[in-house]
């Protein structure tokens, strides 16, 4: 039997736990070919030449596996239309450049930082509710309901609706899990669960148009200063996008938030004192313990000559993000996990023309979680240290982080302003 390469081992569940000597020996040959003729890199300044290349695809319909068709649905019907992330420049750029106007400056200037005092409440109300108990799973009880709940908010989901997002969001971040199947199988799994979701939204964007709101959804259908309007079919695949890419990254970036605050006690200790500290801490995290590990999802259009190899033309690439933030030729000491560390071009939002869209809501997010968790969690201890993993080795975290605690710190001891008015929306927990 072939020996298992050192890409199978860092696919395999057991290796979820701590990944991380596995990515430095993948780094001492950066570009290597897997038998299946994919290509796995390693290097950071490798990552970001693919990153920034043209010649590199994030299409998938031109993956050999779809013989160039568009995916097809079992009934041989055309797929739903891919969202901005699996398209490449020009459509790409279009998209991306429409649903940015309704997510930033300069046309929304105050659309995600505005949602901080909001952020912070029910932030507040989710630790509130933790008060008379001695012992939480930061993964159901905070990191999960806080960005879902954001995300909800931002697209104008009624809250009560969530829990059947969460379920189609879920299905279909396990079809990025290159473990989960062949890549068709795959594509074909995601397809069934895009439809389910896209015709709920379908049904939304219909309400909005009809009545529109302070929502995302709203702001597109309304938009039709040129390049806009975005189709409808490109606004579901837009909104469904949001959707997902919303919900289990930031996730995990709370809870690997928590637990490296919980393996450095010195760190959360001056987090306590010093507030200005999560700016970097949180930049850190995402150099250190990122949520997104590799990025499965690239082909080559040309041949790509890299690091003494030619990859040929229609070659399957996966760029592992976190072993490029961990490399020693561009990071010092990169195993040290270091909140002033002033040098930070991490590869946790990735780079290029793909860069994290939601980069913004997801700082803003864990700015405002880990210093009120840190805050107001009374001498907090980990239950299990390492905690459980999620098997995707593509999203990397803890399925659940338990935390005993002594008490709850009342919530108006807090270090920042609550906005005015209080959150009365339910705040649904809904993992499964
Ligand atoms: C800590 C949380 C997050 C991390 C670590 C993260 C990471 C990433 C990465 C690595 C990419 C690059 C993908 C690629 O090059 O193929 C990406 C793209 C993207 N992210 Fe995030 N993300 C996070 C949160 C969010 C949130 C909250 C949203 C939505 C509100 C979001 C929306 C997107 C979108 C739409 C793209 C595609 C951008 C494009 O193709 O132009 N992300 N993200």
């Amino acid at each position: 039997m072939a020996q298992a390469s050192i890409y199978d081992r860092i696919l395999d569940p057991a290796s979820r736990v701590n990944p991380f000597p596995l990515y430095a020996e993948l780094r001492r040959t950066p570009v290597t070919r897997e038998d299946d003729g994919t290509y796995v890199v390693s290097s950071y300044r490798a990552i970001v030449a693919l990153l920034h290349d043209p010649r590199v695809s994030s299409d998938l319909r031109i993956r050999a596996e779809l013989a160039g068709t568009p995916p097809a649905s079992e009934d041989g019907a055309p797929g739903p239309p891919l969202p901005f992330i699996n398209q490449d420049p020009p459509d790409h750029d279009r998209l991306r450049s429409l649903a940015m106007r309704q997510f930033g400056p300069p046309h929304t200037p105050r659309r995600i930082d505005g949602m901080r005092p909001w952020l912070t409440e029910v932030s507040t109300e989710l630790i509130d509710n933790l008060a008379g108990k001695n012992r939480v799973d930061i993964v159901e009880d905070f990191a999960y309901p806080l960005p879902v709940t954001a995300i909800c908010k931002l697209l104008g989901v009624p809250i009560e609706d969530q829990p059947r997002f969460s379920k189609w969001a879920d299905a279909i971040i396990q079809a990025i899990d290159p473990t989960t199947g062949t890549f068709d199988e795959r594509m074909r799994r995601r397809e069934r669960v895009t439809t389910e979701l896209r015709t709920y939204l379908n049904g939304l964007a219909d309400a909005r148009a009809g009545r529109p709101g302070d929502d995302l959804i709203s702001g597109l259908l309304q938009d039709t200063v040129p390049p806009g309007p975005m189709s409808r079919d490109d606004l579901l695949a837009t909104a469904d996008l949001l959707l997902v890419a919303g919900h289990e990254t930031t996730v995990n970036l709370i809870t690997n938030g928590m637990l490296t605050l919980l393996r450095h006690p010195d760190v959360l200790e001056r987090l306590n004192r010093e507030p200005g500290l999560i700016i970097g801490l949180v930049e850190e995290l995402l150099r250190y313990e990122p949520p997104v590990q590799m990025l499965p999802n690239r082909t080559t259009l040309a041949d790509i000559d890299i690091d003494g190899t030619t990859i040929p033309e229609g070659s399957q690439l996966v760029l592992v993000l976190a072993a490029g933030s961990r490399d020693p030729s561009r990071f010092r000491d990169p195993d040290r996990f270091d909140p002033d560390r002033a040098d930070n071009q991490h590869l946790g939002y990735g780079s290029g023309v793909h860069y994290c869209f939601g980069a913004a809501l997801a700082r803003v997010e864990t700015q405002v979680a880990l210093p009120e968790l840190a805050r107001r969690l009374v001498n907090p201890r980990l239950l299990a240290d390492p905690p459980p993993y999620r098997p995707n080795p593509v999203l990397r975290g803890p399925r659940l982080l338990l935390v005993d605690y002594d008490t709850v710190v009342p919530a108006e001891a807090q270090l920042v302003p609550a906005a005015p008015g209080r959150h009365t929306g339910r705040i649904p927990k809904t993992r499964h």
